[in-house]
């Protein structure tokens, strides 16, 4: 069993935090907002600090899980970040949905101290997270993705090293484009069939049997028809997923025309008062304009 740390108790953090300690392993945690790193500590016994520093002094491997980029070197870099804290040798894993550039940059900083970077993103939403069966893409060194993989089994059902540093990040912008398009397909696909006057529950039975199969389908159809939208993975995270897409895509000359179109729909649902919608809800644009 490993001492750890977790960095960011959020939607995502807070219950992967607690399956390591489900697990067996020591945690230690660090949230901004410490009522959440208290009331974590008091729902599953674990210690928390004051600072990642301090979370992160004396532990084997150290988790975060925070919003992007500047979030991610705001509670990993400087005299109170995890990596004051480390020791030479110990492994860092970072779960948050980030460029590949930060992901590269901190094996570099913490390379250069000793420290192994694992980029770690992760897919399967709140509810992954809950039921601990996350898939994790992971980027950095074989030698220490195999020593961290026992670890991140707590809470995940597949954990695949990608290539090398960046390498999680990269894969993870792919898993955002696949889902982008095909969600506006499945809000046309929806609308067209609530404004044909069809049963949608019927018609939605029928077809995720068939080609247009899919886990947003199976998931998120049905309320998508009803106009629900309070749960699940926010548009501000998705906007903020596709924006380093398009951006990764400039320099390595994809084209992602649907991908840049849906983005801009994504900045109409958050002129609606839509940041926290889930993304599921571009259908909101086609059924109340
Ligand atoms: N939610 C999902 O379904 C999902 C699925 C896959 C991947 N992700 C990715 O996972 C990451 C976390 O998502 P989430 O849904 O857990 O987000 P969240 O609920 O908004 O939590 C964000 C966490 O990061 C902390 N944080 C943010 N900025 C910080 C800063 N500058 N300094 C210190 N702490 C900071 C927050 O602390 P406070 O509590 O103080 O605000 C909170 O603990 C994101 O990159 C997201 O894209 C999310």
């Amino acid at each position: 069993m490993a001492k750890t740390a977790f960095i960011g108790l959020g939607v995502m953090g807070y219950p992967m935090a607690g399956h390591l300690k489900k697990g067996g392993h020591e945690v230690a945690v660090y949230n901004r907002t410490t009522a959440k790193a208290e009331r974590w500590a008091k729902d599953h016994g674990g210690s928390f600090a004051p600072t990642p520093r301090e979370a992160a002094e004396g532990a084997e491997f150290v988790f975060t899980c925070v919003g992007n980029d500047d979030d991610l070197r705001a509670v990993v870099l400087g005299d109170d970040g995890a990596f004051a804290g480390m020791a030479e040798g110990t492994i860092f894993v970072d779960h948050t949905t980030a460029s590949a550039d930060v992901a590269r940059e901190l094996a570099e900083t913490g390379g250069a101290r000793g420290i192994e970077v694992i980029d770690a993103p992760v897919s399967g939403g709140q509810a992954g997270a809950e039921n601990g069966v996350l898939t994790v893409m992971c980027g950095g060194e074989s030698a220490a993705f195999d020593k961290a993989k026992p670890v991140i089994d707590c809470f995940a059902r597949s954990c695949v090293l990608m290539g090398a540093a960046g390498a999680g990040q990269l894969t993870k912008m792919v898993n955002q484009l696949c889902i982008a398009g095909l969600l506006q397909g499945l809000s046309e696909g929806m609308n067209f069939g609530l404004k044909a006057g069809l049963d949608m529950e019927k018609v939605i039975e029928v077809i995720s049997k068939g080609a247009a199969q899919s886990w947003q389908m199976e998931n998120r159809a049905g309320t998508m028809c009803k106009g629900e939208f309070d749960f699940g993975f926010a548009v501000d995270w998705m906007r903020k997923d596709l924006g380093i897409a398009l951006a990764e895509a400039d320099r390595n000359g994809a084209r992602l025309p649907v991908a840049a179109l849906v983005d801009q729909f994504y900045a109409q649902v958050q002129a609606r008062g839509g940041r926290r919608w889930d993304t599921s809800s571009l259908i909101h644009l086609l059924a109340n304009d």
